[in-house]
């Protein structure tokens, strides 16, 4: 007989068709399975099986406060979570899904309180994602899924980053490639008027306004309990081990770094700039030479998850400047830079 000398450990499943159904019939038989989205990778438990929802939790070590976001397949399907509270929620899902936007809708009673942590509302969310549209659509429910990550790390927007921080705590990871967008999905409250941005993400403010006029982009009020009204906004969140040093956009001059440090820039970048402060840290990072905040958005976890890996003593990063994607990537450089 052959001796087992490890634990069976989780399977890193190609996208092909037959791996699809098979991640969803895990997902309807109460599994755990991680997956692409255009944001960053999720880890997916049925909605509507609160045993199954509650090893998310496990996994991730996640407080139980923390509500999940409720991934559809279809708008069709969202009445089968949430009630659509006007006119405003589906002239949002009709113009900008499938997509980065999150809404945060009235709940319907079959969603099990672990999924919303007993709050009355719950947040919906339609990827763009095929391979995500596929597991969801197979599993044949709503699959309520958090950011594929360890509490309070880094989150992931590789198959690679997932194995690392959770490959041994989960039944399967699909590989779709890295994410696209490289941020959260934009969290919009849909039960006030006009409605309020809780966490700033992949979706810009303009193109929301753009289809419902304007929106409450006022910082939600940071959470240092767990009395907040989104976790998501708790101070330290997405962390990096290497302790992390913000300065104003276009101003990494400022900075004072100690010991061996790395730069990371957003961009726009030359050369020129770069070469100019080599001499005072050991390695420097630019999101996007041409300042595209899209493809410094789609980097920025991947560039957080090397640097952290590269041990260096102290990581040192520029802010965004204010539009489009800029807020996302400002909100996860202020939450990585808090202890
Ligand atoms: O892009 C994304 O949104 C990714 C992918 C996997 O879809 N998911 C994600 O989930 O970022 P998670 O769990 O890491 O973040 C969910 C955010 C948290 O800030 C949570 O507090 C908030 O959504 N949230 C969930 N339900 C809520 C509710 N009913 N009311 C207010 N905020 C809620
Ligand atoms: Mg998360």
């Amino acid at each position: 007989m052959v001796e087992r000398t490890q634990a069976p450990i989780m399977e890193l499943l190609e996208p092909t068709d037959e791996n699809l159904r098979r991640a969803g019939a895990c997902i309807a038989r109460g599994g755990l399975v991680a997956f692409p989205t255009e944001t960053v990778y999720g880890l997916g438990a049925d909605a509507f099986d609160a045993r199954a929802t509650a090893r998310i939790f496990e996994a991730k070590r996640r407080p139980s406060f923390d509500p999940l976001i409720v991934h559809v397949a279809s708008i069709g399907e969202v009445g089968r979570v949430a009630e659509i509270p006007g006119a405003k929620a589906r002239l949002l899902m009709e113009a900008l899904w499938p997509g980065p936007l999150t809404l945060v809708m009235p709940r319907r009673a079959e969603v099990p309180d672990i999924v919303t942590s007993g709050l009355d509302t719950v947040a919906v969310r339609l990827p763009a994602h095929p391979v995500a549209r596929a597991i969801i659509a197979y599993s044949g429910t709503a699959v309520a899924a958090p950011s594929a990550n360890p509490f309070g790390y880094l989150s992931p927007t590789t198959a690679a980053h997932v194995a690392k921080g959770l490959g041994d705590r989960i039944d399967f990871i699909v590989d779709g490639g890295p994410c696209a967008v490289g941020v959260e999905s934009t969290v919009l409250d849909m039960t006030v008027d006009p409605p309020h941005v809780l966490r700033p993400g992949g979706m810009p403010a303009e193109a929301i306004e753009a289809v419902i006029g304007p929106i409450d982009s006022s910082p939600a009020p940071e959470a240092a309990s767990v009395a907040a009204a989104s976790p998501g906004l708790l101070a330290s969140h997405y962390a990096p081990r290497t302790p992390l040093y913000l300065v104003g956009a276009g101003r990494i001059g400022q900075a004072k770094p100690r010991g061996r440090a790395a730069a990371l820039l957003i961009g726009p970048s030359t050369p020129e700039s770069l070469a100019a402060i080599q001499g005072i840290f050991d390695q420097a990072r630019c999101l996007s030479p041409a300042g595209d905040l899209v493809e410094a958005a789609a980097g920025l976890f991947a560039a957080l998850h090397e640097l952290d890996g590269a041990g260096f003593d102290q990581i040192w990063a520029e802010r965004a400047p204010g539009r489009g994607l800029g807020p996302a990537i400002n909100d996860r450089l202020q939450k990585a830079s808090k202890k």
